[in-house]
């Protein structure tokens, strides 16, 4: 057995075959292996939900890397996500053009809405509610992403639009 073939087969038992595949296609136009580790994190999260400790240290070992400087990759990127989250992350923007839009109140309402304030999960699982710094859309202000989708110039009737059925207590 290949060096290479020793190692996919002892990576194999924490990350699936399609994940090494994926991560693989990145290499493939990557001169170096630790090009890779934001995608190959990013991968490893979109199956998953989040990067355990022992997936991290997988991709680190795939990647010729140390567990100690993918970890500083993950930690540097707030994306990825580090411990179990929500169906949907709620990515909240508080920097200054949101904050001058009233992103207090909004973050306040949905924190009472879905009983979670920043950095929980809700009792369901639907939500994790998170801080993010500004997220381009501050024409638009206040603005959060849910899951995949941004959602622009809340107020009051769109959160309870959005998190109505989790307001009859059904979160938390
Ligand atoms: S400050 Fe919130 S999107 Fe820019």
């Amino acid at each position: 057995m290949s060096k290479k073939e020793m190692i996919q087969s002892d990576i194999g038992s924490v990350l699936s075959a399609q994940e090494i595949a994926e991560i693989d296609a990145e290499l493939a136009h990557i001169p170096y292996k630790s090009g890779a580790a934001i995608d190959a994190l990013k991968i490893v999260q979109a199956k998953r939900g989040w990067v355990s400790d022992e997936c991290l240290q997988g991709i680190a070992k795939y990647l010729e890397m140390s567990a100690e400087e993918l970890e500083g990759v993950a930690t540097f990127y707030n994306l990825i996500y580090r411990r179990p989250v929500g169906e949907k992350v709620i990515l909240f923007c508080d920097s200054v053009s949101c904050w001058i839009g009233g992103c207090d109140d909004i973050k306040s309402k949905i924190s009472n809405v879905l009983g979670v304030d920043y950095g929980e999960t809700t009792a369901d699982s639907s939500y994790t509610l998170l801080p993010v710094p500004c997220l381009g859309a501050c024409d638009r202000a206040p603005v959060m992403m849910v899951g995949d989708d941004l959602v622009t110039h809340l107020d009051d009737k769109k959160i309870t639009e959005l998190f109505g059925s989790a307001a009859n207590g059904s979160a938390k």
